[in-house]
């Protein structure tokens, strides 16, 4: 796999034991690329950062980050590796304060403490809060900022607005873009809210039963919503 690749799926098969959910799976993000995934519900996209991360039964094919393939290794390895996670469930350590939740993965780089704090200011605010005291919206921002604190290669995020009020999207939302404009990181965020996922990144993947769609630029979606519809379910676009 060329380096130029930040990260790159040729023909993954992946599931959960015997059964195959992600079918043939390939492609390539270039370094500080973003890419969106949308697609119904459990077509397969928790399946498929998961499957990047080590998480499920890989059935055959390969999973390279920055030229070395990963797919033999272990989701620690591949945390170490420069892959960094913020799943649907977030994970936040309830009796460590906020700062501890912060340090726990933190590995030298371009993200420090207070490059995460001015990016989530609300977190310096509750910096000696437990992670038990955080509101749904916080706890987004800290699995967030630990993620980055990691200074990954490559960020995974997995419905990040998903049980947000409107407010606190917009607040989430607004710091993705700037972490989109201002850091040279690649990420893939999977989500429902299709507006938000075209909006975000110039390039978008649509996942069905397991199989990539469509992959390509995101405004040939947002200029047809009657497609964006056909694959993605009507009501996508209503977001
Ligand atoms: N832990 C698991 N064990 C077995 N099957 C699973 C598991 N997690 C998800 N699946 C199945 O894999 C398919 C894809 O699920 P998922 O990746 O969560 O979809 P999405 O994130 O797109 O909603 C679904 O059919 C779901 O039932
Ligand atoms: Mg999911």
């Amino acid at each position: 796999m060329p380096e130029t690749q930040s990260l790159s799926l040729r023909n993954v098969r992946a599931g959960y034991g015997s059964t195959v959910v992600l079918e043939d799976l390939s492609f390539d993000l270039p370094l500080g690329e973003k890419l969106s995934v949308i697609g119904r519900n459990g077509v397969g996209k928790t399946t498929l950062l998961a499957t990047i991360m080590g998480l499920t039964k890989l059935h055959g094919g390969h999973i390279g980050l920055g030229g070395t393939d990963i797919a033999a290794l272990r989701p620690n390895r591949r945390a170490h590796a420069g892959l960094g996670f913020v799943p649907q469930q977030r994970e936040i350590f309830p009796s460590l304060t906020v700062e501890e939740n912060l340090l726990v993965g933190l590995r030298p780089g371009a993200w420090t403490l207070e490059r995460v704090y001015d990016l989530f200011p609300r977190l310096q605010q509750r910096r000696s809060n437990m992670g038990n005291q955080l509101s749904g919206g916080e706890q987004q921002m800290l699995a967030f900022g630990r993620a980055l604190l990691t200074n990954p290669r490559v960020l995974l995020l997995d419905e990040p607005f998903e049980g947000l009020a409107p407010v606190i999207v917009e607040q989430l939302f607004h710091a993705l873009l700037r972490l989109r404009d201002e850091d040279q990181l690649s990420i893939i965020m999977v989500e429902q809210h299709a507006k938000l996922a075209l909006a975000f990144a110039p390039r978008t993947m649509v996942m069905s039963r397991g199989r990539i769609a469509f992959d390509g630029d995101s405004r040939t979606l947002i200029e047809n919503p009657d497609r964006l519809d056909a694959l993605c379910g009507i009501g996508a676009t209503q977001h």
